[in-house]
Parts: C-alpha cells; structure tokens; sequence
C-alpha cells in the first residue's frame, strides 16, 4: 500500500507509515496531526481549484465565522479528486480502525482580516446519524495556516464525551455551558503547513481562531462517518432532499465506501 500511494502522490504519510503511536495518539486524543497527507504541489493545485469553487458555487453559508460550500465534490471535477482522494481516505480508515464511507466535504474559507473565531463545539451532534461510532474528519490545510490565519484548536479526549447536545459554534460559552468540566481541558492549537492535515473524531470538541492575516484561509474538510450508519430524520442540508426513511442506512453512490475509493486507483 506505502509504494502504491507513494508511486501515485508522492505523498509523505499513507497507510503505510502510520506508525502504531499516531494511531494510538489519534484514538487516544481524538484528533491527529498529519503531515504531508498531499505534496505541496498538490496542495497548491487545490487551493487554486478551491478558490475557484468558491466564486462558482453557491456558499451554504457565508459570513464572518466562514464561508461554507458543501458537497463540492458532486459539483466540481477538480475538488472531487481531492474529495475522493484514497490517500486521505485509506489514511482515515486506518486512523478509525473500522469501515468508512464519506459523509459529505466542505470547503471552509476564513476570509482575511475580517473573520471570527470557530467556537469550540463537537461535529457528530448536528449530524442524522446512528450506529456511527468512529467518524472521522480530515482538515485539509490548502495553505499554510499558523494561528493567526486560523488553525484548529482540540480538547484532547473529549471524543469520549458522546451524551451532549448540539452545540452553537458561534458562541464561545456553548460547548461549556453543557459541560461544564472541558472548561478546564488543556487545550492543542495546530498550527499546520499546506498540504498537512489534521484528523480528528467528530465529537472531538474543537475550534479554530479568525484570519488575521492579507491572506484568506482555505481548508477542505472531507468527513467520513462508519459504513453502518443509519439515518436518524434529524434535519441536515445533506439527508433533506433524499427522502430517506427514519433507521435507512445512509449509503449509496452519494456516500462511497472508503473501500471502494481504495480499490479505483
Ligand atoms: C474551521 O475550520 O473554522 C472549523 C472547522 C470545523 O469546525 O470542523
Ligand atoms: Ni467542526
């Protein structure tokens, strides 16, 4: 698998040299740091191709937090070999130690000086997901991203917290209102070149801080949830217009296998 990946991408991490400690660190944190999941050529290409995406497509949102345009690889050839990229995905499915399928992507772009903080908040609550016990997301870092250009900051082990509520990423006292204790976490901020990623649980509670800089922050999310998840009828902008019925398994050609991207290189 390592010479495959390494043939084809010329990337530094693949499946191949996940050592046993970053799975570990990554099952025991909730989140991980990984570099070179794309070369810096690739890293470019994407960014360029993001930022195209963005002015083409309709945002889902946009505003000071971030502009957010979602399922990109539906819509898009170029993001969609980013999306589809078996090298993040067979990096996730090792890192989750189970079965996966996409859930959906997201471009997020921190436009410069003008954006605000992500606040911490866990990712799987908003989702119409059961039986999903290990999604995993990969953030992609386009650009180089220190603090003050917006990387991601991790509670470490608050992936275990899987009892509360939605939270409301645009207020920094949610997540802690609800729990109280993950006030006192230490806290990891990532800062993170082009072309690395971080991966991390979706309860992994985490935040990101605002642009600062000239330059806007472009990251692509690629979300993955277990193969076996079923659909709960919870209101999400991706389940709304299939018409799928409460307990269905949320599977299909919208949300390929992880092992069936792995098998197409
Ligand atoms: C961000 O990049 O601003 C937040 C990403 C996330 O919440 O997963
Ligand atoms: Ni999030």
């Amino acid at each position: 698998m390592e010479t495959l990946y390494r043939n084809n991408h010329e990337a530094t991490t693949t499946p191949g040299t996940l050592s046993a400690e970053t799975i570990a660190s990554y099952r025991n944190n909730g989140f991980v740091h990984i570099r070179g999941i794309l070369t810096p050529e690739e890293a470019a290409h994407y960014q360029a191709a993001a930022l195209s995406a963005a002015k083409r497509l309709k945002p889902l949102s946009a505003g000071s937090v971030f502009d957010q345009l979602v399922n990109v690889w539906q819509e898009d050839e170029a993001m969609r070999a980013l999306t589809l990229h078996p090298n993040v995905a067979a990096v996730a499915q090792a890192l989750a130690g189970v079965p996966l399928r996409l859930w959906h992507d997201q471009i997020l772009i921190k436009q410069p000086k003008k954006s605000t903080p992500t606040e911490f908040h866990q990712d799987q609550p908003y989702w119409p997901h059961a039986n999903s016990a290990n999604p995993i997301s990969a953030w992609i870092a386009l650009c180089d991203v220190p603090v003050e250009r917006g990387c991601m900051t991790f509670l470490p082990g608050s992936h275990r917290r899987t009892d509360l509520p939605a939270q409301n990423l645009g207020d920094a006292s949610s997540l802690f209102n609800l729990c109280p204790d993950l006030r006192w976490s230490p806290r990891v901020t990532v800062p993170i070149r082009a072309g690395d990623c971080t991966f991390h649980h979706a309860r992994c509670a985490h935040m990101a801080t605002p642009n600062v800089t000239e330059e806007p922050r472009v990251a692509h999310i690629v979300i993955f949830m277990d193969e076996t998840t079923t659909y709960t009828a919870k209101h999400h902008v991706v389940t709304d217009p299939l018409g799928l019925e409460e307990g269905a398994p949320i599977a299909g050609a919208l949300f390929p296998a992880v092992g069936e991207l792995i098998q197409c290189r």
